[in-house]
């Protein structure tokens, strides 16, 4: 064990189809010394080359992030990335890779040879001869243009992960009280929501559905026949009335409660006690209000960075910024 280690910068990169957000911390071995800094940069939606308006986004949010060298994390989601909870007779970690080679495809509704397949053991139990494996498979085509991407910067990203796991890595490592409740964590970015279920004791499983705020601007330029710029902004605006956007709503609520179901029935544990949200689509105004009568639990907001507010070299900006936050906290508190 070293004497004394140096402390490292990580930076946590999110890279989403709306904007890219960046979270700047110091750490030395496990423990998070410093947040040095947190940045988000929208993605120019008008521009004619989509490629170029994402590399100038991240190259925005790097600029503000005060980051030249030290490790970056990034991930890649979306249709892309596979995760799935699967149980196995207990075998080790040799022979499940190699049932991998042959089975994925029973597992992943992706071929084999096209998605990169890691997995976890997360428990074990020999008596039963059952063990509950964590795959996550990635399309090795998205990788590709994932690294293409970073390719333009200066850097290697230490680690891509896949950004749920990112999410349920930074609120794992929150304050929230996940120990003893069943949670459902609902991410809403622009262009998905990401569901996650923490049951008591940290299992989860989690699920992508393609409903975000991108959604939710659609049906306000549709019900006032307004350009996308301008109704993005009446989204946002306090007091925005939910009525207008009730079908959207509906549709995601229904998914939301397919979800509940199918992870019910597969676990046999009933019930939720709490409904924490995320995500920039999150901050709609009354959605909270609305989740909360419907589902008749507490609905809360997740702060990604709940374990170390209150010092004094905290971002101005964080609290109002937390909401976008979690995926890149995620990936800081990896590197
Ligand atoms: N105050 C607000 N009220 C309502 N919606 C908001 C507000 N602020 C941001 N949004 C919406 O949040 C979305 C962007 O959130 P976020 O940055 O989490 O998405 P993203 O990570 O880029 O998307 P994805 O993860 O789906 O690729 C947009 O649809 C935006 O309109
Ligand atoms: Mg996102």
């Amino acid at each position: 064990m070293p004497l004394l280690r140096s402390s490292k910068t990580v930076l946590g990169l999110d890279i989403g189809s709306h904007s890219v957000k960046a979270v700047h911390i110091a750490r030395k071995g496990h423990t998070l010394i410093k947040l040095i800094e947190v940045g988000i940069a929208e993605i120019q939606k008008s521009s004619e080359n989509p490629t170029n308006a994402r590399i100038s986004a991240i190259q925005t949010v790097l600029d503000s992030c005060n980051f030249t060298k030290g490790n970056v994390v990034t991930s890649v989601g979306g249709s892309s990335v596979v995760i799935k909870q699967v149980t196995f007779p207990t075998m080790s970690p040799k022979e499940i890779d190699s049932s991998l080679k042959w089975e994925a495809g029973q597992y992943i509704p992706l071929p084999g040879d096209e998605a990169e397949i890691k997995f976890q053991i997360r428990t074990a139990d020999k008596v039963e001869n059952r063990s509950e494996v964590l795959l996550v498979a990635v399309k090795k085509e998205s990788l590709k243009d994932h690294l293409n991407l970073i390719r333009h910067f200066d850097f290697q990203p230490r680690i891509v992960d896949a950004t749920p796991l990112a999410l349920a890595n930074a609120f794992l490592n929150s304050t929230a009280n996940h120990e003893d409740k069943n949670i459902v964590l609902v991410e809403i970015g622009a262009g998905a929501t990401v569901i996650t279920i923490f049951r008591k004791g940290g299992f989860f499983l989690t699920r992508d559905i393609s409903i975000g705020g991108d959604r939710f601007t659609g049906e306000v330029q549709a019900v006032y026949n307004l350009p996308y710029s301008e109704a993005e902004k009446a989204k946002k605006e306090k007091g925005f009335d939910l009525d207008l956007v009730k079908s959207v709503l509906d549709q995601l609520l229904l998914e939301l409660r397919q979800s509940l179901l199918y992870y019910d029935t597969r676990t046999g544990n009933k019930g939720y006690h709490e409904i924490v949200v995320t995500g920039g689509g999150s901050r709609l105004t009354g959605l909270d209000s609305y989740l909360e009568d419907k589902f008749r639990i507490p609905v809360v907001d997740f702060n990604p960075f709940s374990a170390i507010t209150g010092e004094d070299n905290s971002p101005e900006n964080l609290q109002a910024l937390a909401p976008q936050l979690g995926v890149a906290m995620g990936l800081a508190l990896r590197g």
